[in-house]
């Protein structure tokens, strides 16, 4: 009784959406990332490296989606395929290069992606594992997707124990990690049952780290009968995320905008953010992702996929960060398909993957986190690069004109070196 009180509570707290329907639809871009006809019917996991560059998990891999810049059949990051291990997510870093979550495995891999090997961080504690990994806690439900803060300093992840019937803060959980501290806490169970959160999700951070978002999705009797996304407001003292309260009630707005999610029985999967506090939701099982401005609630529009039919997941790329790319299942389920939107902002992961702070910090070296080994920071050090040479006016003598042709040569290397090794450091990309 008393919980399905509080439930029409938060029913009648929900926010009225006037989502509108998208004219313009996210297109296949298979063409540009035929790794994607390789990948299967679990491809989730979308991430970006530096460049804008797409790459995503299955169950077993970690890949570039980009022609010539990976092997399918000699990926660097391969789980044991058995059942300790099934990938779910990954993300780019400035300072923990690329991190694949393992919603099995109760683990988050760690990869150098340009050294043939996974960190190895915790020397065969964990021998039933194929890997060690950057984070590792049975405790977890999963993880199923995880995000990161702006300076990198908390992760946060999202799980569920999917069961026919739900309950609210057993089946789902919300962690923060301190990357600095190592240490893990959860969102207590009470606040979670307190806010009617039953199995989690997609999750993603504001732009400016302020709230957290996560989704929920509860069942009854194998039936999803409700989907939201809370908004926890993260303590800048610690990290921890708190007070969730319902953002979005979607099959409620998705109703409102004429979609049949409840009657497809929606499960909102993978979230990413752009710059500007809208959150895009992936609605798994229609051919659809949602987005919803976080800043003006009730500005929400449809995107219709065309050859993604269940999302799993999506994140911006591209060269100007703004394209958002939506992987999935094909119509059908077994294969995957990949979509891609092209938006008006950039993403949050990018922009914050290209941002200014220094990257490698060497700061820590505490219980399973932080970098061992010396690497360079380009974003603490920049090297003593010059102007360009002086190349003058007036009408010089052919050896003054060839003097200034071979000083130039040289500038240019070095500012090519220095890219170079920036790129390196910074953007853990092959090629
Ligand atoms: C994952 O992708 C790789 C490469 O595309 C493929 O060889 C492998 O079979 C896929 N794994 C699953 C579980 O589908
Ligand atoms: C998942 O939920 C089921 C049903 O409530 C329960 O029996 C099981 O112990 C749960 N698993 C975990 C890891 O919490
Ligand atoms: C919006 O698009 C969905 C999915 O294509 C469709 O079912 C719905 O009728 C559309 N709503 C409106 C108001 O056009
Ligand atoms: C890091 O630098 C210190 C001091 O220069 C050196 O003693 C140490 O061996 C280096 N460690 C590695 C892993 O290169
Ligand atoms: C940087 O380079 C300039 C020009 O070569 C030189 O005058 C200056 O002393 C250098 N500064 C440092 C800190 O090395
Ligand atoms: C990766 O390693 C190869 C071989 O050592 C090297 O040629 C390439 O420049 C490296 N790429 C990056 C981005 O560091």
């Amino acid at each position: 009784m008393k919980s399905a009180i509080s439930f029409a509570l938060l029913a009648a707290a929900t926010v009225h959406g006037a989502v509108h329907n998208s004219t313009v639809s996210a297109t296949s871009v298979a063409d540009k990332f035929p790794i994607i006809n390789f990948m299967g019917p679990t491809i989730e996991g979308a991430s970006v490296n530096r460049k804008g560059e797409l790459f995503a998990v299955n169950k077993t891999h970690f890949l570039s989606l980009k022609s010539g810049t990976s092997d399918p059949k000699n990926p660097k990051l391969t789980g044991p395929g058995d059942k300790t291990s099934h990938f779910a997510s990954s993300r780019f870093t400035r300072t923990q290069d690329v991190l694949i979550g393992d919603a099995v495995g109760h683990s988050i891999w760690q990869q150098d992606y340009n050294s043939s090997d996974l960190k190895r961080r915790w020397n065969g504690r964990f021998a039933r594992r194929a890997y060690t990994p950057f984070l590792i806690n049975d405790k977890l439900l999963q993880p199923n997707d995880f995000t990161i803060n702006g300076a990198e300093t908390y992760l946060y992840m999202s799980g569920m124990n999917y069961t026919a019937t739900t309950v609210a803060g057993e089946h789902g959980d919300v962690w923060y990690y301190n990357i600095k501290t190592g240490a893990y806490k959860q969102v207590p169970k009470e606040v979670m049952r307190g806010a009617g959160i039953h199995r989690c999700n997609g999750i993603d951070l504001s732009p400016d780290d302020k709230y957290l978002y996560v989704t929920s999705a509860q069942n009854i009797n194998d039936v999803v009968t409700s989907t939201k996304v809370y908004k926890f407001v993260i303590d800048p003292a610690t990290g921890e995320p708190k007070n969730p309260t319902t953002e979005v009630d979607l099959y409620q707005v998705l109703s409102n905008a004429g979609v049949k999610a409840r009657e497809r029985g929606m499960d909102p999967d993978g979230m990413r953010m752009d710059v500007e506090g809208n959150l895009f939701i992936t609605l798994n099982a229609i051919p659809g992702v949602l987005r919803w401005n976080t800043k003006a609630p009730g500005d929400g529009t449809y995107i219709p996929l065309t050859t993604v039919f269940a999302p799993s997941n999506l994140e911006f790329g591209g060269e100007d960060g703004k394209t958002l790319y939506i992987v999935g299942r094909c119509q059908g389920l077994e294969k995957a398909c990949v979509d891609a939107y092209k938006h008006d902002k950039p993403g949050r992961a990018i922009t914050n993957l290209r941002g200014t702070t220094p990257p490698k910090t060497n700061s820590n070296t505490g219980t399973g986190s932080g970098n061992s080994g010396n690497s360079t920071s380009p974003g603490t050090e920049y090297p003593n690069v010059s102007n360009p040479p002086n190349t003058g006016s007036g009408s010089p003598t052919d050896a003054e004109k060839e003097m200034m042709r071979m000083k130039l040569l040289e500038w240019i290397k070095i500012i090519e070196k220095y890219i170079a090794t920036w790129l390196k450091d910074g953007n853990p990309v092959p090629n």
